[in-house]
């Protein structure tokens, strides 16, 4: 077979990706991979990587990802084979001869093509035809626009068994069965698939037909003839690989940044009739990954709108368990509910467009839908339905392949499910509950919970994040390891003191520069490195009496990384909530419920923190 996996593979590999996109782009070593400026969308920090050893690059800003054969198709503009055959080349590889059948396969589909090109040409003609009265009348009491007709191709079908064979005379016969046109039934003559249907093509992304679905024009009572009739899958329709509209919606994508799924081809027409061209569909299935992949080629975050009603919901948790094992970091899906009983044509009809569009801009995250489902899956409230919801939740967070995604689903649904399961008893003292794992600070403080000294009180938060923030400072430098394990983390710390933030951007650039922090065996005299640059860090006294492990000289290593690891992140996620706060906040006009509901969560999350925040600035009793 010509260009087999196993020789597509072997030339992967003896192809430096690095290298390659090296020659046109200027790469900077981060790590084990290499990062730029993305070539695929304009940008001013690089958040495009090249991976030699998974030998692909990748996007998080546009999400453009390839192997090298992508690089030279995409970024180069080379037709598949030309860039095989230049990377075979430079890799000294031989490109096997042309198999003959793999030959007549693509001149096979070439021509599917045409038969399906010829074919919508002969639907349309019906339709503006003598025979498409029916038709027309149709789409006109849908209130579809002559406009609109001519830009999605409808066409119609005639009622007989014989016509489209005698019209497209010039292919062959088994072509037209191998297209779906025809239904070949053993001894049989073969016959017509779509009779007396309204037709849509089904297009490519390069626009061209691959399909038809067919709607029937008026549905007799009990009839049981389905609604809609698509295309068998053939060599050029796949149907899970397939997304009614993509050619017309992806380039609209590019100008709206937006991506809107909904569940049927006159839900998509409607939507571009109403201004939002940035529509497609599936053809009447779950979405399947294939489709969630491209719809991630188009925009990070699309928006798919289900109907509220039973089966619509159903089918949202469809789409959001087989999104989950494959999220990435900045890809999402966006869930919109529509009301129930109405799809968005309806919508759009009864509220118009703005109501449709500001019901685009209000989808749940994964999560929230995730959430909500499971909770609302919880009938009754004893202890064995909780521990079934915390387990259900939980299963889904594992199904989440990337580390880091699954990490902060897990901690966020444990969350939620505290606040639910456990809510606060009147009169009993704060025990946060933030994290589970043993012996974290966090815990262990809880109960040990004493009411805030007079002297706490007046420190307020502010004061408490700025000692903490001096103690972390002081921490790092004496525990070095933990500057490159948690930089990234720690690069989010924003001291509000100038002095602070100086020597912290020391340490980090120390650490990122692999002078410090990178291998533990030599313990570096920092005090000295930093003395060099000018800067000394806070005296001992200045934040002395704060009972923190990890400022102590007595205290073991893992006690105190785990408290320092904790101040890092309650300085970290303090402002992240006090944003979330703000941006919940003016969501209020737009729906006030959900609006007062996660003000109501962020607050509470905010004075939890504020506590823990204020039990670690606190002082030894003796220093008060
Ligand atoms: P809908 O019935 O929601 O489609 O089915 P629609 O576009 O809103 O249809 P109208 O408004 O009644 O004309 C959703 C999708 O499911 C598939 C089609 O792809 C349809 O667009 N479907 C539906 C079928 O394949 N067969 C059917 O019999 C019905
Ligand atoms: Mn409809």
């Amino acid at each position: 077979m010509a260009l087999s996996p196993q020789w597509l593979d072997e030339l992967r590999s003896r192809t430096t990706l690095s290298a390659l996109i090296g020659r046109t782009e200027k790469l900077q070593r981060a790590g084990r991979e290499f990062k730029a400026c993305c070539p695929f969308h304009n940008e001013n920090t690089p958040s495009f990587y090249v991976n030699d050893e998974k030998q692909f690059y990748h996007c998080f800003g546009c999400g453009a990802h390839g192997d090298a054969i992508r690089w030279m198709t995409d970024q180069r503009g080379l037709p598949f084979m030309d860039a095989v055959k230049e990377l075979a080349e430079q890799a000294g590889m031989e490109v096997p001869a042309p198999d003959p059948r793999y030959a007549q396969a693509a001149e096979q589909r070439a021509s599917l093509h045409d038969v399906l090109g010829e074919a919508q040409a002969w639907f349309v003609r019906n339709l503006a035809g003598p025979g498409g009265a029916e038709a027309r009348a149709y789409l006109k009491q849908r209130g579809i626009s002559d406009a609109q007709i001519r830009e999605f191709g409808f066409g119609y079908a005639p009622d007989a068994r014989g016509a489209i064979a005698e019209a497209l005379s010039g292919f062959e016969r088994d072509m037209l069965v191998e297209g779906g046109l025809l239904i070949s039934v053993e001894d049989k003559e073969p016959y017509d698939r779509f009779r007396g249907r309204l037709m849509l093509p089904i297009q490519d992304r390069r626009a061209r037909v691959i399909g038809f679905g067919g709607r029937i024009l008026n549905k007799p009572e009990g009839s049981g003839a389905p609604k809609y009739l698509n295309s068998p899958d053939t060599p050029v329709f796949d149907k899970g690989r397939t997304l009614y509209n993509i050619h017309r919606a992806s380039a609209a994508s590019r100008q709206s940044d937006r991506l809107v799924v909904v569940e049927g081809y006159m839900d998509v027409v409607a939507l571009a009739g109403a201004g939002i061209a940035e529509a497609v569909a599936p053809m009447g299935t779950a979405l399947t990954e294939q489709q969630i992949e491209l719809l991630w080629r188009m925009v990070p975050v699309p928006v798919l709108c289900f109907d509220g009603d039973a089966a619509g919901q159903r089918a949202a948790m469809r789409a959001v368990e087989r999104a989950l094992p494959m999220l990435r970091p900045g890809h999402s899906l966006s869930i919109v509910t529509l009301p129930e009983g109405l799809d968005p044509d309806d919508l759009l009809r009864r509220d118009g467009p703005a109501a449709m569009k500001t019901l685009l801009g209000q989808g749940e995250s994964l999560l929230d839908v995730i959430w909500r489902h499971e909770r609302a899956a919880m009938v009754q409230s004893t202890p064995e339905a909780k521990a079934g919801l915390k387990e259900r939740l939980m299963a889904h967070a594992d199904a989440i392949q990337h580390p880091d995604i699954r990490a902060l689903y897990a901690r966020e649904l444990r969350d939620r499910f505290s606040e639910f399961a456990f809510p606060p008893r009147a009169q009993r003292p704060f025990v946060p509950h933030r994290q589970q794992g043993k012996g974290r600070g966090f815990d262990r403080f809880g109960s040990t919970n004493a009411p805030p000294s007079p002297l706490l009180r007046q420190l307020g938060p502010a004061t408490a994040r700025t000692r903490l923030m001096g103690a972390v400072i002081l921490g790092l430098a004496r525990h070095p390891a933990l500057l490159a394990a948690h930089a990234e983390q720690i690069s989010q710390l924003r001291p509000e003191d100038a002095g602070q933030a100086r020597i912290l951007n020391a340490l980090l650039e120390l650490a990122e520069t692999g002078q410090i922090g990178s291998s533990s065996l030599e313990s570096p005299d920092i005090p000295a490195i930093l003395a060099e640059r000018g800067l000394g860090l806070p005296p001992g006294d200045a934040i002395g009496g704060m009972k923190l492990a990890f400022l102590s000289d007595r205290t073991m290593e893992p006690e105190a990384t785990t408290e320092l690891t904790e101040a890092i992140s309650l300085l970290v996620e303090r402002p992240a909530i006090e944003a979330a706060l703000v941006a919940a906040t003016a969501r209020f006009g737009d729906d006030p419920e959900g609006s007062f509901a996660e003000q109501q969560r962020l607050l509470k999350r905010k004075l939890e923190f504020d506590a823990r925040l204020m039990q670690m600035a606190a002082m030894r009793g003796g220093n008060q």
